[in-house]
């Protein structure tokens, strides 16, 4: 039986776990864009605003709260939450 050499098997293992290409948060410079890869991150990949519309926005944010607090994770800092919620709102899709 052939052996299999145990170089490739870490050859493998490292590109399978190459995670997809994200595509770019709108607006990637500003202050929005860097909390979202500040505080969205941690669970899964940065969410793109579109996904959801405006008036969603407010309700997935109290969730994800929510899951930060079940995983033992600080709750977003006070400061951050307003500027956050008003990005995501900002470039959230049409109703
Ligand atoms: C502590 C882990 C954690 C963090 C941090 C986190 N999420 Fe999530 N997120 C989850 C989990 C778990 C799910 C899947 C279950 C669900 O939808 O509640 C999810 C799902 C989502 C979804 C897909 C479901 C939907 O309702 O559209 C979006 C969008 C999302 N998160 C946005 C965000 C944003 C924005 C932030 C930052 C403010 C964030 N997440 C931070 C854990 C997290």
């Amino acid at each position: 039986m052939r052996r299999i050499e145990p170089g490739l098997i870490v050859l493998l293992f490292v590109a399978g776990c190459t995670p997809a290409p994200q595509p770019q948060l709108p607006d990637p410079g500003s202050q929005g864009a860097a909390l979202v890869m500040a505080n969205c991150t941690e669970c899964h990949g940065a969410p793109m605003p579109s996904v959801h519309p405006a008036k969603e926005w407010a309700g997935v944010l109290r969730r994800m709260q929510n899951w930060r607090t079940t995983k033992g994770m600080g709750p977003i800092p006070e400061k951050d939450v307003a500027p956050l919620l008003e990005y995501l709102k900002s470039h959230g899709r049409a109703e």
